[in-house]
């Protein structure tokens, strides 16, 4: 694989200038990350930036802004856009992605009226459409339910289990090892990219609790102890 597990490891995000990108390019950024804010305008890739360093001036953030092909140049490459967006920018910036871990953290939701559903695009998720569009990549599904206000709240932690699917075992560990760095996250790998398809449709069944019980809610799972039924084996992370 070719990202070595290192603090200083250049993550770009695909779409950051929403706010799942922005929130989680500044939380990166917060644990020692150097962060490329990526955008189809690199305009309004500076204004998040800008945003995110007035915001935290105590903060010695390393992030930076560009195009998505610029985001796409890092080490590791996260996709921030909408579900129906995903598979298209990765295919604009695939030339950049071949042998890098990728990961997706979009959702396939529909609104309707008060009531949110999952849909099901094409490939069967939102991840697996990533990896038709770019073979060689290290495809990952994760950080789909982590909430973007919590995640931009960067001197607290954010107590969430993160779910990570792909079919590559070191990527699951890479990916583990950057969330890991985040204060209160818990990777836990939850198989195969096929799994891709549950864990993005279950986020339908957390935004319509936010709207039920007027909150935000994150996912915390009993029974996974931290020794060896430990799902990842912390030892071999950084
Ligand atoms: N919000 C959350 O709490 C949260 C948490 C976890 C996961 N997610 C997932 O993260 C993804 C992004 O969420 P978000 O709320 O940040 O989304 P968003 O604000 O709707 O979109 C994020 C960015 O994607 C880019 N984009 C929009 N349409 C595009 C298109 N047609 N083609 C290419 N780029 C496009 C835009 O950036 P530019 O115009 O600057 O290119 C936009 O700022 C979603 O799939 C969501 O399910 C969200």
């Amino acid at each position: 694989m070719a990202c070595a597990y290192r603090l200083g490891m250049r993550i770009g995000l695909l779409g950051a200038t929403g706010p799942a990108g922005s929130a989680l390019a500044a939380r990166l950024a917060s644990v020692g990350y150097e962060v490329v804010v990526g955008s189809r305008s690199k305009y309004r890739s500076l204004e998040v930036v800008d945003t995110i360093i007035e915001r935290w001036p105590d903060q010695e953030l390393s992030i930076s802004s560009g195009d998505n092909a610029t985001a796409a140049s890092c080490d590791v490459v996260i996709v921030a856009t909408p579900w129906d967006a995903a598979a298209e920018t990765a295919a604009s910036v695939a030339e950049h992605l071949q042998s890098k871990v990728v990961v997706v953290m979009s959702n396939a939701i529909s609104k309707v009226g008060r009531e949110f559903q999952p849909l099901v695009p094409p490939r069967g998720s939102v991840a697996a459409s990533v990896q038709a569009e770019v073979r060689s990549a290290y495809v990952v599904a994760s950080l789909h339910h982590v909430p973007a206000r919590e995640l931009a709240l960067i001197d607290a932690p954010v107590v969430s289990d993160v779910l990570i699917c792909s079919d590559h075992r070191e990527a699951t560990e890479l990916v583990a090892g950057i969330i890991d760095r985040v204060p209160g996250l818990r990777p836990l790998d939850a198989g195969e990219l096929s799994n891709a398809t549950a864990i993005e449709a279950f986020t339908a069944v957390l935004l319509q609790l936010n709207t039920r019980y007027q909150t935000r809610v994150a996912v915390t799972f009993t029974g996974i102890g931290e020794g060896p039924a430990a799902a990842i084996e912390r030892d071999d992370l950084p």
